[in-house]
């Protein structure tokens, strides 16, 4: 026996023992000193690490934002988006994680690992919701979940600790979002979708397999796994559709704004065109998606901003939503029309389409007939949902404001050129009022006397007669246009 290993025992356990000051814990609290003393990977294998979670997460930002206007069910419109915005979010700390250890070139824009690679072309190219659920909630956000999981066991949370700390808050998120994912395919996923599935899933799983699990962890099997949904080049799809429950998509028969901003008009029956307004923007997030899906080669922070605003959109539909469900008012009554969209994505070059939402979001700046304005309607209305659906709506363009100031005025000189430049995009998408009645797309039907009604028993006030008639549509109303959707 060696002296060294007659002395084992009793360092084993003062390395157990270590205690700091007065028994304080050694360390900040991170680790003990067993596992400071005996663990951790090398800066190369969690900067490894790192770049194949950093990947993944972008890509699956752009699976995430992509298929938001083309997958109908609305709810999954608004998680892609909250998805979305968490993975973009979480993509420039692990980025900036690489930079701080390592010297360029970082290898930051190349797939890590070519079968990782294919895995998350296999779920980008998903061509139904069913197959895109199980691709994103019941593959890679698992394997995400357990590249995250494996990194914070394996390193050293002393000698590696900003790695540590990021994925611990990257992972809060990706559970969330995995979770919500799981559930949404418990609701819309059947047995037949997931057997019709059967062989790309087992493809998935053998292009983890091959990759050696999303963090290369594992021995990888080096099996090559023939395309299925990615043989073809993805192309993305610009269209927007929506659910059953979203009726008359081309449907511009009562004007919105002629009503709020009516000085004659009490603010209480005002609310109903504030919640259609903020649930109409369902379209904005249709509309940013293709920008971010179009828009290739620009600094990640450019990314980060559009997904945060394109959340925000989201997040003022959904409060539309709110707003209507607590009046007791079935909005699928109401049509959503989503000819801006539509008319944007398929028209416009990305820049315009950006130019034309940061020419609709400065105008909305100005008191008169802006968000401050609808704010005041909304506290006039005396019911403190109203009011602060208004006050967050308002507050949120201050960011988007400055995200296109940022982003969109250096590309095209002055702010008043962005502007002159959007208001010339906007003329190309001539809302054919007439047209799409004449082509039978909709009867521009006035859905405000049946709406109103309904508000008026939740109220339990009778409704106004004069109010009851209330008849302006959008044809002839190019400038109230202008507010449309993006509001
Ligand atoms: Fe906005
Ligand atoms: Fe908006
Ligand atoms: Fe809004």
């Amino acid at each position: 026996m060696t002296q060294n290993e007659a002395l084992r025992p009793s360092l084993d356990a003062a390395v157990e023992d270590y205690r700091g000051y007065a028994g304080l814990r050694p360390l900040a609290g991170l680790l003990n000193m067993k596992e400071a003393i005996g663990k951790g990977l090398t800066v190369n294998e969690s900067v490894e690490r790192i770049k194949r979670i950093h990947w993944s997460l972008k890509r699956l930002h752009y699976a995430l934002a992509a298929h938001i206007p083309s997958t109908p069910v609305y709810e999954l419109k608004m998680a892609f988006s909250l998805h979305a915005h968490y993975c973009a979010e979480h993509v420039g700390e692990f980025a900036k994680r690489v930079r701080e250890m390592r010297q360029p070139p970082y290898g930051l824009e190349m797939a890590p690992d070519p079968a990782l690679d294919q895995f998350l072309d296999e779920v980008l190219g998903a061509r139904s919701t069913p197959a895109l659920l199980l691709g994103l909630y019941d593959k890679a956000f698992p394997a995400l979940i357990r590249a995250l999981d494996h990194l914070m066991t394996d390193t050293n949370r002393l000698f590696d600790h900003p790695t540590y700390r990021i994925c611990r808050f990257t992972l809060l998120e990706m559970r969330e979002a995995e979770e919500y994912g799981r559930e949404a395919i418990r609701c819309l996923v059947k047995d037949t979708d997931r057997e019709a599935l059967g062989a790309w899933l087992a493809a998935l799983d053998r292009l983890l397999a091959a990759a050696g699990d999303m963090d290369g962890r594992e021995a990888k099997s080096g099996e090559t796994v023939e395309r299925i949904f990615s043989a073809a080049p993805y192309k993305y799809d610009p269209v927007p559709r929506r659910d059953e429950r979203f009726i008359d998509p081309y449907n511009m028969g009562v004007n919105a704004e002629a009503l709020l901003f009516d000085p004659e008009t009490d603010p209480l029956p005002k609310t109903i065109m504030l919640y259609f307004k903020r649930m109409r923007e369902i379209d904005v997030p249709e509309m940013m998606s293709s920008i971010l899906a179009e828009e290739s080669g620009k600094p990640w922070e450019y990314y980060q901003d559009m997904t945060r605003q394109l959340w925000d959109e989201a997040r003022h539909a959904m409060m539309g939503e709110v707003g209507f469900v607590s009046l007791g008012v079935d909005w699928t009554k109401i049509p959503f029309n989503f000819t801006w969209s539509l008319g944007l994505n398929t028209m416009l070059t990305a820049k315009e389409r950006h130019a034309v939402l940061f020419t609709i979001e400065q105008g909305l700046m100005p008191r008169k007939n802006g968000k401050e304005h609808e704010w005041e309607i909304g506290v006039a209305t005396a019911d403190p949902l109203t009011a602060r659906i208004q006050d967050y709506d308002w507050a949120d363009e201050v960011l988007h404001a400055r995200i296109g100031k940022d982003w969109l005025v250096p590309q095209l000189g002055t702010q008043v050129e962005a502007m002159a430049f959007g208001d010339r995009a906007w003329t190309k998408i001539l809302v054919d009022w007439k047209k799409w009645k004449e082509d039978g797309l909709t009867e521009h039907r006035n859905w405000w006397p049946e709406i109103y009604r309904a508000a008026c028993r939740h109220w339990q006030t009778e409704p106004d007669e004069k109010l009851l008639q209330y008849n302006k549509t959008y044809e002839n109303a190019r400038a109230d246009l202008k507010e449309v959707a993006a509001g």
